[in-house]
């Protein structure tokens, strides 16, 4: 299929890219390169363009034959969603309307998108299923909601086939070396962990130990990119128009902040600097997700099962690529 792929530049996009590209698809990236890198786009079939423009989407569409789109592109850092709410509603909500508007004028009728764990009701019990309650509670997980009830709006009165694929914790890289993360702002634990590692950072900082879990930090629960990807293929070829699906993407298991730290350090050798600092706005205490219903009625089977090889891929990654990709260090 010819799949476009907004935000096909970022971490989890380029990942699906290289994903497609071997099960024999033929993805276009669309990306406006805010946060993405260009040299993540592993067969250079790069449009470079904001998912505000329509024009710019529809002739994409048009120009690339498309029959489906994977919508990656999006602003997704949780604390600066509640710093700034207005560039996360205009990326998210607005961006997503006009993306689904092109598709609508330019006859293509399936969309997988990227939806968060952080729609989920903060008090709900663990693990997460497609049908615990959403209620969220930070400006990203609202606009993300609110994406989610747009599609399926569109859905309806168009005859969209869509499914949301509520990931978890995004992590670890290419064990080919090819794509890693590499954001020149970075809020996610893991490569957080690994800026203190190379030297660019001098310590890392926990947000809270008085949470109620196991050791008093934050649970989440780890799925690598690959496996990601693969969930992302077996969508899209199961993927039918009017069909209306959603599936959360984790391991059914989680890790706690400083078991994550302890893998890490297991991997690299030495300690990584610490200290506490207060709990953050928008921190649930656990997020684990069931990923029952993904590997029921999809086969999806995860390669990546325990913690330390994903680390182990992350490691390889930033170490051979401290800066990043290329253009990053120019
Ligand atoms: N990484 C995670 O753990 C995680 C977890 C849950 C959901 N998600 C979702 O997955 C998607 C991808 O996340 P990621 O971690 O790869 O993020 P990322 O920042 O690496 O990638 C996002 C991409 O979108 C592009 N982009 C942003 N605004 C754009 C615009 N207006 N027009 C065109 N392109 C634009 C960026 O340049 C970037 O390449 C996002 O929708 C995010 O909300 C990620």
């Amino acid at each position: 299929m010819n799949v476009l792929c907004t935000g096909g530049a970022g971490y989890v996009g380029s990942a699906c890219l290289r994903r497609l590209l071997r099960a024999g698809h033929e993805p276009v990236a669309y990306d406006n390169l805010s946060t993405g890198n260009r040299d993540a786009v592993p067969n250079g079939r790069l449009v470079v363009g904001d998912i505000l423009d329509r024009e710019s989407i529809e002739s994409t569409l048009r120009d690339y034959r498309i029959d489906a789109v994977m919508h990656f592109a999006a602003l997704a850092s949780v604390p600066v969603s509640i710093a700034d709410p207005r560039s996360y509603w205009l990326t998210n909500v607005v961006g997503t309307k006009t993306v689904l508007d092109a598709m609508v004028a330019c006859d293509v009728r399936l969309i997988l998108f990227s939806s968060t764990a952080a729609t989920y009701a903060f008090a709900s019990d663990m693990p997460l299923t497609e049908s615990s309650p959403q209620d969220p509670q930070v400006p990203y997980g609202t606009t993300k909601l609110t994406a989610e009830r747009l599609i399926h709006d569109y859905s309806r009165a168009y005859g969209l086939g869509y499914t949301f694929l509520r990931y978890f914790n995004a992590s670890g890289a290419d064990p080919d070396g090819n794509y890693g993360e590499a954001r020149s702002s970075e809020s996610h634990l893991i490569p957080l962990i690994f800026r203190v590692a190379t030297g660019r950072r001098e310590k890392l900082t926990v947000y809270g130990n008085d949470w109620p879990t196991k050791d008093g930090t934050c649970i989440r629960d780890y799925v690598h990119t690959d496996d990601l990807a693969h969930a992302h293929q077996l969508v899209l070829e199961s993927l039918e128009p009017a069909m209306a699906r959603a599936y959360n993407v984790g391991s059914g298991s989680g890790s706690s902040v400083l078991e994550v730290i302890a893998a890490c350090e297991s991997v690299i050798g030495r300690t990584i600097p610490f200290e506490y600092a207060e709990r953050r706005p928008g921190d649930p205490a656990i997020l684990i997700a069931s990923p029952e219903k993904l590997e029921r009625e999809l086969g999806w089977r995860r390669e990546y099962a325990e913690m330390s090889r994903i680390v182990e891929t992350a490691w390889a990654w930033h170490r051979t690529h401290p800066d990043g990709y290329t253009e990053l260090r120019q």
